[in-house]
């Protein structure tokens, strides 16, 4: 499918994260997120990096924003910051709340739909020292949170998503320990991605009892990565199971919460010493399993999975421990991306558009009730080099882009109900543990200047944008 089949009213967007790109970590009222205190860690971030400046984005959103009408794009997919809105995790701060107000107020104003994530991984530092997520109490702070921001923009946004890859803030975060609070810690991590689903569950509920009160139509879901575990050899019953304990921690663990009800049997036998269990009190799984208007999607890889040890002269980039996502439950310690044969990014990621394909057409089949899906990330990171002219000439971040594109379509081709879809990132930013080193904006900042520069990706992107519109 050409970009020009995609379904009417296909929404074409690009997405950041208040962490990522706004700075202004102290500004505002803003007080400190569980990533401003990490980021003071020796050795927790690539180059001792911070998000203290970011992209200055809190400074130049109108620009942001012009840049993205200039671009075409239908949709800007951001987070707001917790640890701006709530700075100490209890008292609203108006100042926060003002400035996603005139965000939403600009974008609306240039015809962008405004697409809010409540949660990208910055939670209150306050509310680490109690415990976060690990604290059943965390999920009632969020809902307090979630009420704020509805109360403020829920006049002018209608799409709302509660978290944003909460396997990455509950286990990398509390588990693996490559992303704050930079934990090792099973249990904390699974008491996490319990109170994260309640405390989506919560919100769902509240804000569309809020909306319903107001007469309003509001579009409420969640973004999750979801991979497929590819066994790496079909014909190995290690690889096989390897490949569904991977299936299970990382897809089935929140999809099925969410969509059935129910945490998956396999899942708590394979976890069972850790405590998951013990976290379920009643009640809750009826408020996790609130229905949805939509699942976002974010995709940028498959997961290669072995059940055997990696060899030890494996190059360290191929070596779980240091690779974000793989967390010590049994099983995991063997999630390698042994060589396929296909390109890598800068991420070391592997390059396989049709695995996106896959994963879309795979989830319609196996959820009854899936509601429609959007992509909301896909993207690359790539060494980008500035040419004398200025110009950033990113051919593999264009065709990366391209071709996850036509995937989406054949996906659509082959019965997916996919919506949309949003590049990550409209700029380049704070890459979490990897700092700036990694870039994955269509749109190069300089981190001296601050000055902006849309790479030919932006560009190719803009024209697949006009290109659908007129055959609209
Ligand atoms: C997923 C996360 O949501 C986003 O914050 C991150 O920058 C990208 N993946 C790339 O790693």
């Amino acid at each position: 499918m050409a970009a020009t089949n995609f379904p009417q009213g296909f929404i074409w967007g690009s997405a950041t994260a208040a962490a990522q790109i706004e700075g202004a970590a102290h500004e505002g009222g803003k007080e400190d997120s569980i990533w401003d205190a990490y980021a003071r860690v020796p050795g927790a971030i690539a180059g001792g990096d911070t998000p203290d400046r970011a992209v200055d984005h809190y400074h130049r959103y109108r620009d942001d924003v012009a840049l993205m009408k200039r671009l075409g794009l239908d949709s800007y997919r951001f987070s707001t910051s917790w640890a701006r809105v709530v700075p100490g995790g209890r008292a609203v701060n108006p100042e926060g709340l003002d400035f996603y107000s005139r965000l939403v107020d600009e974008l609306l104003e240039q015809g962008v739909l405004p697409w809010l994530t409540l949660y990208h991984w910055d939670l209150p530092q306050a509310l680490q020292e109690q415990g976060g997520w690990a604290n059943r109490d965390t999920s009632y702070r969020f809902l307090e949170y979630a009420e704020a921001v509805y109360g403020a923009l829920g006049d002018r946004v209608s799409h709302w998503t509660t978290f944003n890859e909460p396997l990455c803030s509950s286990l990398i975060g509390y588990v693996g320990g490559e992303h704050a609070p930079g934990l090792n810690d099973p249990v904390a991590g699974l008491a996490a991605v319990h109170h994260q689903h309640l405390a989506h569950g919560l919100a769902v509920q509240r804000l569309r009892e809020l909306a319903g009160d107001a007469g309003r139509d509001i579009q409420l879901g969640i973004t999750l990565n979801l991979t497929n575990a590819v066994p790496n050899d079909p014909a190995d019953p290690v690889d096989l199971e390897a490949a569904r304990r991977i299936d299970a921690l990382w897809n089935r663990m929140y999809l099925e919460p969410m969509l059935l009800g129910a945490y998956p049997a396999d899942l708590l036998e394979d976890v069972a010493e850790f405590g998951l269990a013990d976290r379920i009190r009643p009640g809750d799984l009826e408020v996790i399993s609130q229905p949805i208007d939509f699942l976002g999607v974010n995709h940028y890889h498959d997961d290669n999975v072995s059940g055997h040890p990696l060899p030890a002269d494996a190059p360290r980039s191929l070596r779980p421990t240091d690779k974000p996502g793989r967390s010590p439950f049994p099983g995991s310690e063997y999630v390698s991306m042994p060589s396929r044969g296909l390109p890598r990014t800068a991420m070391d990621w592997e390059v396989n558009p049709e695995g996106l394909t896959e994963l879309l057409v795979h989830l319609g089949r196996e959820y009854d009730n899936l509601p429609p899906l959007y992509i909301t990330e896909n993207g690359a990171a790539y060494d980008d080099v500035v040419s004398e002219d200025g110009a950033i000439h990113d051919a593999e971040r264009t065709q990366y882009i391209l071709d996850h594109v036509a995937a989406v379509g054949r996906a659509i081709e082959a019965g997916a109900d996919v919506r949309g879809y949003f590049v990550w990132s409209l700029l380049d930013n704070f890459e979490w543990a990897w700092g700036y080193e990694k870039r994955f904006g269509i749109v190069r900042v300089d981190y001296d200047t601050f000055e902006r520069t849309p790479k030919d990706s932006a560009l190719a992107y803009a024209r697949l944008i006009a290109d659908a519109k007129a055959a609209d």
